[in-house]
């Protein structure tokens, strides 16, 4: 797994988010608390994509269905999702953030689970 240099973290302000695409994969880093966090921006629900303005004070709102994650631990609060967002390791080194890009065998797993369930 291969960490990328995902932005300045100056561009990050509290209670927003960036999401760029690392080999076909959505990656999000959002700062909540003062802290910065990292997820694969797929709902676990039904795998939309979840974007920027989806975040909001402490909470990711997934513009699918509505499910609304815990900003600081990924965790689902309206029982739509079974799981949490996916989390990922992230460190910041000289005014950037890197961020370590997921396994294939998870994002081939979860591209599989929406190819079943469908985005309807
Ligand atoms: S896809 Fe996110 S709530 Fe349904």
């Amino acid at each position: 797994m291969e960490w990328v240099r995902f932005a300045k973290e100056a561009v990050i302000p509290e209670g927003s988010a960036r999401i760029k695409f690392f080999g076909g994969s959505p990656i999000m880093v959002l700062r909540s608390g003062g802290k910065l966090y990292a997820y694969i921006a797929l709902c676990s629900h039904k795998y939309y994509v979840l974007c920027e303005r989806s975040v909001k004070d402490d909470k990711i709102v997934c513009p699918g269905h509505g499910e609304i994650f815990i900003a600081s631990t990924g965790e689902p609060t309206q029982g739509k999702a079974r799981s949490g967002l996916v989390r990922l390791d992230l460190e910041v080194r000289d005014g950037y953030v890197y961020v370590k890009l997921p396994s294939r065998d998870i994002v081939e797993s979860i591209a599989s689970e929406s190819l079943v369930e469908g985005q309807a």
